[in-house]
């Protein structure tokens, strides 16, 4: 079983917006015109979220468009700059939407689940009590392989702003608020679960926490700046577009980065 990690491509309304100095729709085209050209097949491509910037019903229509070009089915978690209702309206077609976007399917016996963590227009996520006790229900010790996908990361990774957050936005972290809660849900699931993936904060971060592996993807657009000890994020130009390909081929999951060049007129 193979995917593809993509995430935070902060599409705009139109395909000349620009994010952080970067027109992010010519972004999200060279990474579907790469996917589509890689030499293999993959099951499906994974959005970790942040489809758009302003979660509106305009760039969704335009997410749509240019997403469709995919080879390869793609599957969503919702980002906080998402509006979880319109994602599943106006970018999936989903005549009634839920409340919290969480869904799963299973793909050569390996079960998926995605969670939504969106807590509005705020740097932090969460889940509801509701939400953990289901992932309280689904964790348990027997059963298929599982993996798991939320856009917030649920560990406290070592970088200031994204583990306490910085004064520009109110000292908010960038982590999901039940954090432990969460880690605590799927403790007993240890064994068939093979990853925790998700995206927010624009790098690649693997982490391996309690025997579980978590594992977060670059955004298609710009990297943020992440060292230990810095206290604010700043975007990291300098560093290219990229995804990741994940393989699970029995009890081992591989996941490598792939990054690309930028655009011409970037
Ligand atoms: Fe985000």
């Amino acid at each position: 079983m193979r995917f593809i990690h993509i995430s935070d491509t902060h599409l705009g309304p139109s395909p000349t917006f620009t994010y952080n100095g970067f027109n992010s729709y010519r972004h999200l085209e060279k990474v579907i015109e790469t996917i589509n050209s890689l030499p293999f097949a993959v099951d499906f491509v994974l959005h970790s979220g942040d489809v758009t910037e302003y979660g509106s019903s305009e760039e969704y229509a335009l997410a749509r468009r240019l997403l469709e070009r995919l080879r390869f089915p793609v599957k969503y978690a919702v980002g906080n700059h998402d509006n979880g209702m319109l994602l599943q309206n106006a970018l999936l077609g989903i005549e009634s939407p839920s409340g919290r976007y969480d869904h799963c399917f299973t793909v050569d016996g390996v079960q998926v689940v995605i969670l939504d963590t969106n807590n509005g227009f705020v740097p932090n996520g969460t889940l509801t009590e509701r939400q953990l006790s289901d992932l309280r229900k689904l964790c348990t010790p027997e059963g298929a392989p599982l993996i798991l996908v939320l856009h917030h990361p649920p560990v406290p990774l070592d970088t200031p702003w994204i583990a306490e957050g910085w004064a520009g936005f109110g000292h908010r972290s960038m982590l999901l608020n039940e954090s432990e809660a969460f880690r605590a849900a799927i403790a007993p699931a240890r064994e068939r679960l093979r990853g925790v993936f998700f995206g927010h904060i624009h790098r690649a971060f693997q982490v391996q926490r309690d025997g579980i592996l978590y594992c977060s993807a670059p955004s298609t657009v710009i990297q943020f700046a992440a060292y230990p000890e810095q206290r604010d994020p700043k975007p990291a130009p300098d560093e290219p577009p990229a995804f990741a390909l994940v393989t699970l081929n029995g009890a081992q999951l591989t996941v490598r980065q792939y990054a690309l060049s930028r655009p011409e007129s970037p």
